[in-house]
């Protein structure tokens, strides 16, 4: 099985990003989590194309870009062009969302659906053949720090299930929202591959290496 860890810079500092940046990379990061808010798809702004092309310029890891907007299919080619390796797109934010991952696979970066909690797995199953990811969100988009919602470990079982269960079985899973060393470990359990993690990483007391390693040894347990 393999684990990665995705910090989310969301709770970086955002007065110090690329010294935070730094240090996750140096500390083992798998792949740095972008959040993108507009402000009406979810009640929050935040990073830009822009940000993702400074990103580009201190890392050299894997940079994935969660949209939480509407009209995602407007900056896909953006973020691509300014560094994007991944594009994770919310099925609730566009009526196509089989044309948006095939936008974003035409320009040949990888393409991941995100579902919110209350979203049905129904939603997604007609994609599986074109996607390199689901992410199942495990808290209300919008906000770093906030808490896991229990049932979603169930709705992960069971899309673990369908993809064991499918032809089309090429894609991860990955979870975002209330990621900590305790709910790390029913994720991985229930079949996540990917993990984001926010204010557990750059919030804590101890240091981002011991954060990293510890939530990448009880997800591999
Ligand atoms: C929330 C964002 C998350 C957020 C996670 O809408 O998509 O990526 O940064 O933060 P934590 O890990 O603090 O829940
Ligand atoms: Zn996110």
């Amino acid at each position: 099985m393999t684990v990665k860890i995705a910090p989310s810079i969301l709770s970086a500092d955002i007065m110090n990003l690329e010294r935070d940046v730094r240090a996750a990379d140096q500390a083992g990061a798998d792949v740095f989590h972008i959040d993108m808010m507009d402000g009406n798809f979810v009640p929050n702004m935040s990073f830009s194309p822009a940000v993702v092309e400074g990103m580009r310029r201190v890392t050299d890891k894997p940079l994935d870009i969660h949209m939480m907007m509407e009209n995602p299919d407007a900056y896909v080619k953006p973020v691509i062009d300014a560094g994007a390796n991944t594009v994770l797109i919310h099925a609730e934010s566009t009526q196509h969302i089989y044309r948006s991952i095939e936008l974003v696979k035409s320009y040949g970066a990888k393409a991941g659906v995100v579902i919110n909690p209350g979203t049905p797995l129904e939603t997604v199953k007609e994609l599986f053949p074109i996607i390199d990811r689901i992410l199942v969100m495990t808290v209300n988009p919008g906000f770093g720090g906030q808490t896991f919602i229990p049932g979603m470990t169930k709705k992960i079982q069971r899309l673990d299930q369908l993809r064991q269960t499918a032809a089309d079985d090429n894609f991860d899973i990955e979870v975002d929202g209330g990621i900590n060393s305790e709910t790390i470990a029913q994720c991985a359990k229930a079949g996540a591959d990917i993990f984001v993690a926010g204010s557990y990483l750059f919030n804590g007391q101890d240091g981002l290496k011991d954060r990293i390693d510890g939530l990448r040894s009880v997800a591999l347990e």
